[in-house]
């Protein structure tokens, strides 16, 4: 049988992993810069999240939401207490698009509105409503296109209010930081005046922190720089470290009914346990507070090194957009220099490491980048 062909692929087969590298079937060792799309936050193969998963596994894998689960619980303590969102409510699931897919459908019910406002360039998944959201026409399919979903400039406050008040909006949903759109940071004030007019005009307010989530930015969520109280928070990404594990957080006013959302395979007890080892990670070692400070140094020693490219992101969450396009380049670093970076559109490179990445480790990507940005910028000019 052949694979369904979607995926364009680097001849790379990663054989093992361990922290922030990667090593390949002939033994070359990469750095990795990408975290496997985020995914990564406590690194690769971290011992606990080893020892935890495999002792999950030899005791119980899964039964369903049909019985207790303690874990869940012990989950839901240990997120709300390292979030400082201890107030909301957990519903777990697999994945970012079905975190998205209920926090729609959720807004929905609790609105008994069906309009939702999204943004440009904004990302929510591949699911039905959530791609109806995303502002890229190639992956919505004729099924999902519907005027329930209304896409508006990022970062306009009158544009958004002005379908709030003419229209009956169930939620506006926003991403804590663009990741696939280019690393585009909503304002602080935006998202501010976003909690005030969704209260305003009935509406609720979702932070997709999918990908900007998990300590990823610096804080725990991107949208904690904003100092506001979303109604729903979703997550996936970081929340496993490559177990698929999504979730959304819910505000405590927000009732819920049996049969309201539902899973069969969300929140069972390995997944509980791959998600409980990476928040004691996160806590034992401190990696909210790591993906900030490294994330700065790296911010700070490329925006120094030329003005011929915008660094762009907060954390270990970072977009360089150039002036050509990034192709070469990631080419050389993976294939000359060994380390794993992602892109968002033609010109942006766009970096996503463990949220473990030392300053070390950051200075070996600085210079292989200044020596690759170096060679190609005399070739270009
Ligand atoms: C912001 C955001 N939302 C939603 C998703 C969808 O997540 P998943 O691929 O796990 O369905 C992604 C994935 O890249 C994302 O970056």
């Amino acid at each position: 049988m052949k694979l369904f062909d979607v995926y364009p692929l680097f001849d790379i087969t990663p054989v093992k992993a361990k922290g922030c590298y990667v090593w390949d079937a002939e033994g070359k060792k990469y750095l990795d810069l990408y975290g496997g799309h985020a995914v990564i936050s406590i690194g690769h193969s971290h011992p606990h999240y080893v020892e935890k998963i495999k002792n999950q596994l030899s005791d119980i894998g899964f039964y369903s939401n049909s019985i207790q689960n303690p874990l869940q619980h012990e989950l839901a303590e240990k997120l709300g207490r390292l979030s400082g969102c201890p107030d909301y409510q957990l519903f777990l699931c697999n994945s970012g698009a079905e975190a998205n897919e209920n926090a729609i459908k959720l807004a929905s019910f609790v609105t008994g509105r069906k309009k939702f406002i999204s943004f440009s360039k904004g990302f929510h998944g591949r699911t039905s409503a959530a791609v109806a959201l995303t502002d890229n026409p190639k992956i919505v399919a004729p099924v999902n296109q519907t005027s329930n979903a209304v896409i508006l400039p990022f970062n306009d406050l009158e544009a958004t209010e002005n379908v709030l008040k003419n229209e009956y909006v169930a939620a506006v949903i926003v991403e804590g930081i663009q990741g696939i759109g280019g690393i585009n940071l909503p304002g602080n004030e935006f998202l501010k005046g976003l909690e005030v007019l969704t209260k305003k005009y009935g509406s609720l307010l979702i932070i997709d922190e999918i990908q900007s989530g998990y300590g990823r930015s610096g804080n725990f969520f991107a949208f904690q720089y904003a100092g506001i109280n979303p109604d729903i928070i979703t997550m996936a990404k970081g929340m496993g470290n490559g177990f698929p594990v999504g979730g959304i957080l819910i505000q405590s006013d927000i009732q819920p009914w049996h049969g309201m959302l539902g899973t069969t395979f969300g929140g069972n007890h390995l997944a509980c346990a791959a998600s409980i080892a990476v928040l004691d990670v996160i806590e034992k070692e401190k990696l909210v507070e790591n993906a900030f400070q490294v994330g700065k140094y790296i911010t700070e020693k490329l925006s120094e090194f030329s003005s011929d490219y915008e660094v762009r992101g907060l954390g270990l969450m970072i977009g360089i957009e150039l002036k050509f396009p990034v192709k070469e380049l990631r080419h050389k670093l993976l294939f000359e220099h060994q380390i794993f970076t992602g892109f968002s559109g033609q010109n942006i490179v766009r970096l996503l490491p463990p949220l473990t990445l030392s300053f070390e480790q950051a200075d070996e990507f600085i210079a292989a980048f200044k020596q690759v940005f170096s060679d190609l910028s005399k070739n270009i000019n």
